[in-house]
């Protein structure tokens, strides 16, 4: 059986791994992981399909019980966890599904705040059904901000939602995070998200990080700058996308 998140023990690191290793029958996914995130510290995780990103995004919420492994894992006990699709019941309007587990009003009070904060402001009585799919991924935002996380878990929330809600959602997420300042791991494909939004971008590979790159550009980061353009070489070179300037999808 693997290492469970444990309650973190340190005051300034948010999340502590060591020597996570992670398999599925003989095949070893993770190989050996290090990381520590400090508080509040926004971090990216890139990776080839199949390198085992969303494996060390389930370990580090604690959604792999019945996987194999060995290592130390100290997560916080209040963190939320965010995914491609937005996950939300279908019998359960908007609201209902922001303070799922929230008791009396105080629960209604912080849900109405965390559906304006994601624009959503009007809409608790409609159904999941009644959403477009980047409104239902705000719903799922709010869902996951409303307990107040200090850790932020992310697996590609964008991915299903087109370029124009994908930079929507990127200004969204940063001011959500600027106030917030919960920790993040946001697992993604994007190689300009992640250089958009992170302090600290991390690469995945044959079950290790062989990257970790810290990013101190000025935010809102410009696309056009030669400094971003440069991270997205070396990020895409380390992915082994060879041709500088192509844009990963
Ligand atoms: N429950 C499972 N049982 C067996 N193998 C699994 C299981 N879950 C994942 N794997 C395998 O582990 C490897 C890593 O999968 P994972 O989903 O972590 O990759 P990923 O980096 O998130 O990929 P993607 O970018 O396509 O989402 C893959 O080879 C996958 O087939
Ligand atoms: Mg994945």
């Amino acid at each position: 059986m693997a290492p469970h998140a444990s309650q973190l023990k340190s005051a300034t690191k948010t999340v502590h791994v060591r020597n996570l290793v992670r398999r599925f029958a003989a095949k070893t996914i993770l190989d050996g992981v290090d990381l520590d995130i400090e508080e509040g510290q926004f971090v990216a995780l890139l990776g080839r399909s199949g390198s085992g990103k969303s494996t060390f995004l389930k370990a580090l919420a604690g959604l792999d019980h019945d996987v194999e492994g060995t290592g130390t894992l100290d997560t916080p006990e209040n963190l939320s966890v965010v995914f491609q699709d937005a996950r939300l019941l279908p019998w359960r309007t908007v609201i209902q599904n922001v303070t799922l587990g929230l008791p009396g009003a105080a629960g209604q009070e912080a849900g109405r705040k965390a559906l304006a904060e994601v624009g959503l402001e009007g809409r608790e009585a409609a159904w999941p059904n009644q959403l477009s799919g980047g409104e239902q991924q705000r719903v799922a935002l709010a869902r996951s901000l409303v307990r107040q996380p200090s850790l932020l878990l992310a697996d590609e929330p964008f991915g299903a939602l087109d370029a124009l809600t994908r930079l929507k959602m990127h200004d969204l997420l940063r001011e959500l995070c600027a106030r917030h300042r919960p920790a993040v791991l946001l697992v993604t494909h994007d190689v300009d998200e992640a250089i958009s939004l992170a302090d600290r971008i991390l690469v995945l590979d044959e079950g290790r990080l062989i990257e970790d790159l810290r990013v101190d550009l000025p935010a809102p980061r410009d696309h056009g700058d030669p400094r971003f353009a440069s991270i997205r070489t070396q990020l895409l070179s380390r992915l082994g996308v060879e041709t500088p300037g192509r844009r990963a999808a």
